[in-house]
């Protein structure tokens, strides 16, 4: 299954990537372990505050955010961060539909990732996951990375 296409961001995106973020990353999102822990937040779920993530990458840089689309339909999304004093990539945001998963199109993603940051002229690039997501810990040592850094989170009620 490899008729897809990978294009750049248009604005009319939002809407699906959104929608494709909050059905992806259950399970696999530092806002739901907060909710697990502290319960809904300021009548939020974690839902609503992990789709705003996608708007703060649109803000931050709509030109690197490519989105994977089949049969007119959206089915993945990826989106970066260029510091280019540093020389740094980063990919804070990826997500394959669950019908379209284990097909490559996640590595598709992040090669058409990489090439965008060696056009930018950068010299290394980021990306995390969480320790319960197998997956990002088989696919990103796959696609080259090498782990640096465990990091361990924690919240409080006020
Ligand atoms: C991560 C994600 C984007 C990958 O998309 P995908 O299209 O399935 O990716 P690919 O098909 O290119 O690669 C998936 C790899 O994970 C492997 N995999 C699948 N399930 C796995 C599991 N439970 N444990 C370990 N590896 C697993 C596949 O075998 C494949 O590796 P391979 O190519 O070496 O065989 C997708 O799973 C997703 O959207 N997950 C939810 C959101 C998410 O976790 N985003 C990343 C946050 S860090």
């Amino acid at each position: 299954m490899t008729n897809d296409t990978i294009r750049s961001f248009r604005p009319d995106d939002l809407d699906a990537i959104k929608r494709l973020t909050v059905e992806a990353f259950g399970g696999v999102t530092l806002e739901q372990n907060v909710e697990a822990a502290l319960g809904r937040l300021q009548g939020h779920d974690w839902r609503w505050r992990k789709a705003r993530h996608l708007d703060e990458d649109v803000r931050a840089n709509p030109a690197g955010i490519f989105v994977a689309e089949a049969q007119g339909a959206v089915v993945g999304y990826i989106t970066t961060r260029v510091d280019r004093e540093a020389g740094q990539g980063r990919i804070p945001n990826l997500a394959v539909d669950a019908n379209s998963r284990g097909h490559g199109l996640g590595r598709r993603l992040i090669e058409q990732a990489l090439d965008y940051f060696r056009r930018e002229g950068l010299a290394y690039v980021m990306i995390e996951t969480m320790a319960q997501n197998d997956v990002g810990q088989h696919l990103y040592p796959a696609c080259g990375f090498t782990e640096v850094a465990r990091q361990v989170h924690f919240a409080r009620k006020l």
